[in-house]
């Protein structure tokens, strides 16, 4: 038997579930898709007649909403009468590292996707297929089954008995800042489940655009570890380059070509080998600790070891070059002026989760610098939440620059201005428009000797040559 779904209901408005079930509509013009959100103001900047106020910054995703929006899209928080509606509910909601209690600081908080399948099997009519699309520990679906087939034996709910679930995985691969092509033209799509009817109509809505062969169907368990592993693997790529830059800046080794040299080789490939200034992002850290937790859980301590290695490095890397700035500069930046271009994990989204520019802009603050802070998408209100503090209304300049006095910093969208009377420029996030400055304009404004760090490696010798400036960047043993 195949299950025909008409009506989807996505609950979380997020990163995950607005692209994606944007892409659902765009690519379905036959389904009904209705997310759903707890949060009010979410949700009411995804129905924003103005499309520069979507909560989510995504290349090519406002030409979606405003294709799709009110037709087959919607957005709202009637969340009980969207999954009465629905013959196939996405769980799409947060899942964080529990900050308290068992497993604090590496397992997984489920709290909120537990609360999803309370509402599901509250209020859902029929046959319903359970979608998870959050990133989950290994055997969350069984907690999820519970839950639901609970709801069937308890004999005070009116909604009892004749209400039947299917439970499948199907984690999400998007990045953020190319979600959109990467939902559209995606590497594969997984699929875990037990039924095969279930998961064929799953695969039947991708198949509206993806190729069969890309769609693999495994056990749901296969399907939960691989989406941990191939974010672990990700992020294990970033620090084991990220490690080897520190040895080319000892030796007079050079990053680039070093990847470059390696990449080439068809078994390594050359993705994922960009030294930067350290992973960030809401899921590789998350995700990777998740399994630490999970192979803990199960006695495994040296793959523990292991994996927890790469967040280790990883944090080890950022304050490495916190440490190296302030060696540069003399051994202190107290009181001096450092302009920091880039506060988001990287570039074309406003996401700032976990972002390495948050650890190193803290440091330096610790150590008394004046942050002059740009960023083309990031709002000062959350740079300002980012680095721990509370905008205050006297600390709101008319121009909407933020300064505290406890800890000195300012927002700046001027390139000159952040610049005027700085000793240091510090590039953390690789947007295009700062490949693109002037940088003999810039180097006029800067106090010499001033120096231009690059973690990101997009700017290069050439360009700042003969302009009396001091450059490091990342893994250059020539520095
Ligand atoms: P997010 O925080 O941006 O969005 C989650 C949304 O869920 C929030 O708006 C929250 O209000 C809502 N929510 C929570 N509980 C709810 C409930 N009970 N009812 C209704 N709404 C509820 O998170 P995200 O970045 O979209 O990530 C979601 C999941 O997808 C996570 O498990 C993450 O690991 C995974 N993932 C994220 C990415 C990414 O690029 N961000 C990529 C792949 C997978
Ligand atoms: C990552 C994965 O790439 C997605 O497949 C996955 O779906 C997603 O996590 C998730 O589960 O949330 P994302 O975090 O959006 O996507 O972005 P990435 O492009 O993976 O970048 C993560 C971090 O690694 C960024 O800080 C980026 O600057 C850094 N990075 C990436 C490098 O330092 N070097 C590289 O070569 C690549």
């Amino acid at each position: 038997m195949t299950f025909s779904i008409k009506n989807i209901c996505c609950i979380g408005a997020g990163y995950v579930g607005g692209p994606t079930m944007a892409v659902i509509a765009n690519k379905c013009p036959h389904l009904k898709i209705e997310v759903v959100d707890l949060n009010e103001e979410r949700i009411k900047n995804w129905n924003n007649s103005d499309l520069s106020k979507l909560p989510i910054y995504e290349p090519g995703l406002s030409e979606i909403i405003k294709n799709c929006r009110n037709k087959n899209l919607f957005f709202s928080n009637a969340i009980q009468e969207k999954i009465e509606n629905a013959d196939m509910v996405f769980i799409s909601v947060n899942t964080p590292t529990k900050t308290k209690g068992f497993g604090a600081g590496k397992a997984s908080d489920l709290k909120w996707v537990e609360a999803c399948a309370r509402q599901v099997a509250k209020y859902s009519r029929g046959h319903t297929i359970v979608v998870e699309k959050s990133t989950l520990p290994v055997r969350t679906a069984e907690v999820i089954k519970s839950i639901l087939l609970g709801s069937n034996q308890s004999s005070n709910e009116e909604n009892s008995s004749k209400n039947t679930f299917e439970v499948l995985s199907n984690p999400e691969f998007l990045s953020e800042g190319t979600a959109i092509k990467d939902l559209n033209e995606p590497d594969r799509v997984l699929i875990g489940g037990e039924k095969e009817e279930a998961m064929e109509a799953l695969s039947s809505i991708y198949q509206n655009w993806v190729p069969e062969e890309k769609i693999i169907k495994t056990n749901i368990w296969s399907s939960e570890l691989a989406k941990l592993t191939s974010n672990a693997f990700l992020a294990q790529r970033i620090s084991s380059i990220n490690s080897i830059s520190a040895i080319c800046e000892a030796t007079g080794a050079d990053i680039r070509e070093v990847t470059r040299a390696i990449g080439s080789d068809t078994r390594i490939g050359s993705k994922f080998l960009d030294s930067g200034p350290g992973f960030g992002g809401s899921c590789f850290k998350k995700d990777i600790l998740n399994l630490v937790y999970l192979s803990s859980y199960f006695g495994l301590e040296e793959v523990a070891n292991f994996w927890e290695s790469v967040v280790e490095l990883n944090n080890w890397h950022q304050h490495r070059i916190s440490k190296l700035i302030v060696q540069k500069l003399f051994g202190t930046v107290r009181g001096k002026k450092i302009f920091i271009l880039g506060f988001a994990f990287k570039s074309n989204t406003n996401d700032t989760r976990e972002s390495a520019a948050i650890n190193i802009c803290k440091d330096l603050l610790e150590e008394g610098a004046v942050l002059y802070i740009h960023d083309p998408k990031v709002k000062p209100d959350q740079i300002a939440s980012d680095i721990g503090i509370e905008k205050s209304k006297k600390n709101i300049k008319a121009d909407n620059k933020i300064y505290t006095k406890e800890r000195s910093w300012y927002y700046t969208q001027d390139f000159l201005e952040g610049a005027d009377g700085a000793d240091a420029i510090v590039i953390l996030t690789e947007w295009e428009e700062y490949r693109l400055l002037d940088w003999s304009k810039i180097s006029r404004k800067l106090r010499k000797p001033a120096w231009i760090f690059d973690s990101r490696s997009i700017i290069s010798k050439e360009a700042v040559r003969n302009l009396n400036l001091n450059f490091w960047r990342i893994g250059d043993g020539l520095n």
